[in-house]
């Protein structure tokens, strides 16, 4: 397989890179920029990309590559691209200079191309998204101007000799006009590589991989959350080790309406999974009576979880007369890259070397001394890889788009206490909303759509007399990743009339309100 190696010195954009390059068919990975040069040799790149980065390559404790990197990369003859900081690097390494702008280039820059070089293939001019304080105002030992930006400055430079180039933009941001272009004209153009990176390849690769980690007689157990992440895990791993994978499904009881019949059906009906489903409202409920802070509640839910899950691992074990000893994850790259340290100064660390085992993830936290041996098939991939995966391992289309939901569910919606009647009033609600935006065809549109109860009655007048009920809010995002957000601009009719079917079809509520703050300031659960 063609790989590329990214080396990550620290900047916000690092995973972008790895994702523009796994959307034209080829397979990337991010290590930190400082990695011994055993492991990047081990990795056996075929072409290499030096991120952008906050630091500046004169500050003392700037990270910079290993010793004995640059003349490895020099015989070995790898083409290595540098991207800001990344090639800062460079020229100061060959003997150039760098030195604090005059003024920080940010933003939106024309960059006019002076010679013509394969990492420019058919581009002349074009605007770039720059995001530096550092410029080069003397070029290296063997290397030439490329481009130019408006300003004057040196926006890439190349090698004469060897496949070495770098440039001082960012051709991962979608700002960047036909930065992706450049991105494949260093893969395919300048390193030669085909694209071989296909899902069906990965599907066929990481089924190979689970039947020869899983001893013959070895049992595998995995907590299904309803999320697509672990569906998606689960389903794949079945395709591997058929029955001797045991899902276990536990039904929190704050959930959506109706939420577990239907996800039970599609794991046993469509995607004939193993699933065992843990009835465990009652408990849940009875846990978290007239609890009403947030931390608390998401404490207690993940709590409940843990020992509902060892109870049944236990269960299992007492079946089949054997203690599994793999549990399935479906911990995504962002949560790898995301929960490992950043490089000196950076935003956005890269995978540490060792695995670190986290277990938070999908399942709420479970502890260590459980002792599982974890299978993550998507621990190197992003989030629209999975759903691929999911599309062509049957999972249907309706369940793949799925707005997230977090893992406490309703009870991060209720605020205040909880109880049986108050969940039931807002999954009558939620169901109005949700299932009206289906109809109207508004559903994929939005991130996230939700309604939340709130802890305050008002005065209505319903019927014939006044009544004293409760408020729900309705809130729907669009986001790229959950992190930031704004609200959705939905027709007033619209709401209009979602507010009339609530109020109309539920009882004891007699008010609507729709939530317009973006995140931030606001966050997207109002818990
Ligand atoms: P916020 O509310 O922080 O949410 O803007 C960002 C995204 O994270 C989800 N979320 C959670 N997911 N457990 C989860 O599994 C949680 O406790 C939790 N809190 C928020 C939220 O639904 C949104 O998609």
């Amino acid at each position: 397989m063609n790989k590329i190696l990214i080396l990550d010195f620290g900047s916000q954009f690092t995973q972008l890179i790895a994702r523009r390059i796994r959307e034209l068919g080829y397979y990337s990975f991010i290590l930190p920029g400082t990695t011994p040069l055993e492991r990047i040799q081990d990795f056996a790149p075929k072409a290499i990309i030096l991120s952008g980065g906050p630091s500046s390559v004169y500050e003392k404790d700037s990270p910079h590559p290993v010793a004995g990197f640059w003349k490895w990369l020099e015989t070995s003859k790898i083409p290595t691209l540098g991207v800001c900081y990344g090639m800062q690097l460079m020229v100061q390494e060959f003997g150039g200079k760098v030195h604090p702008a005059d003024r920080k280039e940010y933003g939106r820059m024309g960059v006019q191309i002076v010679k013509s070089h394969p990492l420019f293939s058919g581009i002349t001019s074009f605007q770039a998204w720059m995001s530096h304080g550092d410029e080069t105002d003397q070029l290296p030992n063997g290397f030439e101007l490329i481009g130019k930006s408006t300003a004057g400055a040196v926006a890439s430079m190349a090698h004469t000799t060897l496949p070495w180039m770098g440039i001082q933009f960012h051709p991962e941001v979608a700002h960047t006009e036909r930065g992706t272009d450049i991105l494949k004209n260093f893969i395919a153009g300048v390193s030669k590589l085909t694209a071989d990176w296909k899902i069906d390849d990965i599907i066929t690769s990481h089924i190979e991989k689970i039947k020869s980690e899983v001893p013959a007689d070895g049992q595998v157990i995995c907590a299904l959350s309803g999320g697509v992440d672990s569906t998606v895990a689960a389903t794949l791993v079945h395709r591997a080790l058929g029955d001797r994978l045991h899902c276990i499904f536990v039904d929190t009881g704050m959930m959506r309406h109706l939420e577990g019949d239907r996800v039970m059906k599609m794991f046993t009906d469509e995607l004939h999974l193993p699933v065992t489903r843990v009835n465990a409202e009652e408990r849940f409920l009875s846990k978290l009576e007239g609890v009403s802070d947030p931390e608390k509640k998401r404490k207690i839910i993940g709590g409940e979880f843990i020992a509902i899950f060892d109870e049944s691992a236990k269960g299992l074990e007492s079946k089949l007369g054997k203690r599994p000893g793999f549990l399935v994850q479906g911990t995504l790259y962002p949560d790898v890259i995301e929960s490992s340290p950043a490089p000196s100064g950076g935003t956005a660390g890269a995978p540490q070397l060792s695995h670190t085992i986290k277990t938070h993830h999908n399942v709420g936290g479970l502890p260590k001394d459980m002792n599982f041996k974890l299978i993550e098939p998507f621990r190197d991939l992003f989030k629209d890889e999975v759903r691929e995966i999911g599309r062509k391992l049957g999972v249907p289309e309706t369940f793949i788009k799925r707005h997230p939901f977090p893992g406490p569910g309703l009870a991060v919606r209720i605020l205040g206490d909880i109880t049986r009647e108050k969940v039931k009033k807002l999954q009558e609600a939620d169901e109005i909303f949700i299932s009206m935006l289906r109809e109207e065809g508004l559903y994929d549109k939005i991130w996230q759509a939700m309604a939340i109860l709130l802890p305050v009655n008002t005065v209505g007048v319903q019927g014939d007399g006044r009544t004293h009920s409760q408020v729900i809010a309705l809130r729907a995002v669009t986001s790229q990743d959950g992190m930031t957000a704004d609200f959705y601009h939905f027709s007033l009719e619209f709401l209009g009339r979602v507010s009339t079917r609530i109020c109309n079809e539920v009882r004891g509520v007699n008010r609507i309100v729709y939530d317009i703050t973006s995140k931030p300031p606001a966050t997207i659960e109002w818990e």
